[in-house]
């Protein structure tokens, strides 16, 4: 396959993976990248051996000039998305883009526009597409085996953990400088859910909020970071436990661990967790997003689907049961039971999944699905390999945000 020339805006923890995996696979090679961060930036272009003089400090100095590369992977936080999607659109790259496209539906339209107009492929990067498991479940989906499908199950459990280091402590812990967390987390399973169904839903509920992690929610002794807490050791929440146990853990270095920081002794981790946001007691936090959310969804044909997001879960794959007219199928991310009610043959399919649901496991083969779908899209020129463009992905986010609508409002949203 040709190779692909990559420019590579925001070198943080899913900017290099992807660039990872496209070096790894010896078809992309990054050679531009904007990255603020003085470290982040020098390690990044280390790594992927980008030259000095196509090395930036932010993404509009890579793109005042002409296109450098034939694809740009944009990976800038959520509300960094909408100036370098479009403005890299317009000047002909082929973009994959982090979720969610953009925080607000008009931006995420104007990413959509852009790609259009400019005729580019745009793949936003709903990792859950690409692994080997959803193939398994969408094939036998449209062979018809388990005949018309009448409703899902769906969980996506975000782990306790997970839910303290990223929507409680972290990144996403605010509407207003993030998303709620339906956008920034589960606009994936709403997607997905799209992509099983094959359609959009016409109308959309649902309830939920943060209902834990609150100053009233504090055991009697505890203090504003878990190093000065008397309690910490009984928490299930102690930042110094979660962060510590990865230092044995080199899977656990690049995530969680980098988001605390690049200081991987000791040492450095309790003066992180001394100074930094990842130390702060979950009680103690300026989050404002939810910890529980359900979603209700009703298609056209009256096809029913519930989800259900929690934080109070370890954190593995998302479980799903679809219920057909002709069968029945169950599936916990690696293995999907398949019962066929025409025959009453109960059998577990293998799904050849065997990597775990996190992002340092690279979410169950689906980062690597991703990023060999969209070098190959580009090398070849031909789209067929992505399994969404950007209006799919703009219909699936559109979802998302009359849910969120439904929630605030306490009513049913209808959708065009
Ligand atoms: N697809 C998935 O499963 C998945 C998983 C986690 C996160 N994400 C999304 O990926 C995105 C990035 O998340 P992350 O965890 O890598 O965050 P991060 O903060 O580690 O990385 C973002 C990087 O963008 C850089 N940046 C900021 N301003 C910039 C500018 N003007 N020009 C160029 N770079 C700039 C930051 O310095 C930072 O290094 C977010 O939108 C997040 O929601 C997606």
């Amino acid at each position: 396959m040709a190779r692909v020339t990559l420019a590579l805006v925001g070198a943080g923890l899913r900017g290099r993976s992807y660039a990872r995996l496209a070096h790894a696979g010896g078809v992309g090679r990054v050679v531009a990248l904007a990255e603020p961060d003085p470290g982040r930036r020098a390690a990044a272009a280390e790594e992927f051996g980008v030259p000095s003089d196509r090395v930036y400090a932010d993404w509009s100095e890579l793109a005042a000039h002409e296109r450098l590369a034939d694809a740009a992977i944009v990976a800038t936080q959520d509300r960094q998305h909408t100036g370098p999607a479009v403005r890299l659109a317009d000047l002909g790259y082929h973009i994959l883009l982090e979720k969610p496209m953009a925080t607000e539906e008009a931006e995420a339209a104007a990413i959509a526009d852009a790609a259009e107009r400019n005729r580019i492929m745009l793949a936003v990067c709903h990792v859950l597409r690409y692994t080997p498991y959803t193939r398994v479940l969408k094939d036998v989906l449209d062979s018809g085996r388990i005949g018309r499908l009448v409703s899902v199950q769906h969980l996506e459990p975000v782990g306790w953990w997970h839910q303290a280091h990223s929507f409680v402590r972290g990144n996403w812990r605010r509407s207003d400088t993030s998303a709620p967390m339906l956008l920034t987390k589960s606009c994936h399973d709403i997607d997905w859910l799209m992509y099983l169904f094959g359609r959009s839903p016409q109308r959309v509920g649902s309830f939920g909020g943060l209902s834990h992690f609150r100053a009233e929610d504090a055991p009697p002794g505890a203090a504003d970071r878990c190093l000065d807490c008397g309690v910490e050791s009984t928490c299930p929440y102690s930042a110094k436990r979660l962060y510590l146990e990865c230092l044995g853990d080199p899977a656990r270095h690049f995530w969680p661990l980098w988001a605390v920081t690049d200081d991987h002794t000791e040492e450095g981790v309790l003066r992180a967790l001394r100074t930094g946001p990842y130390g702060r007691c979950v009680y103690a936090c300026d989050n404002d997003v939810v910890d529980h959310q359900v979603v209700t969804m009703e298609f056209g044909d009256g096809a029913t689907c519930s989800f259900t997001m929690s934080a109070f879960t370890p954190m593995e794959h998302r479980r799903t049961r679809l219920l057909g007219t002709h069968g029945f199928l169950d599936g916990d991310g690696t293995t999907v039971r398949l019962v066929d009610f025409r025959t009453g043959s109960d059998e577990v399919l293998d799904t050849s999944t065997t990597a775990g649901a996190s992002a340092a496991d690279g979410h169950g083969g689906g980062d690597q699905g991703l990023v060999d779908a969209f070098l190959n899209a580009v090398a070849t020129g031909d789209a067929a390999a992505l399994k969404s463009d950007a209006a799919t992905s703009l219909a699936s986010h559109r979802v998302v945000w009359a849910a969120e609508r439904a929630r605030l409002s306490g009513s049913v949203v209808s959708l065009p």
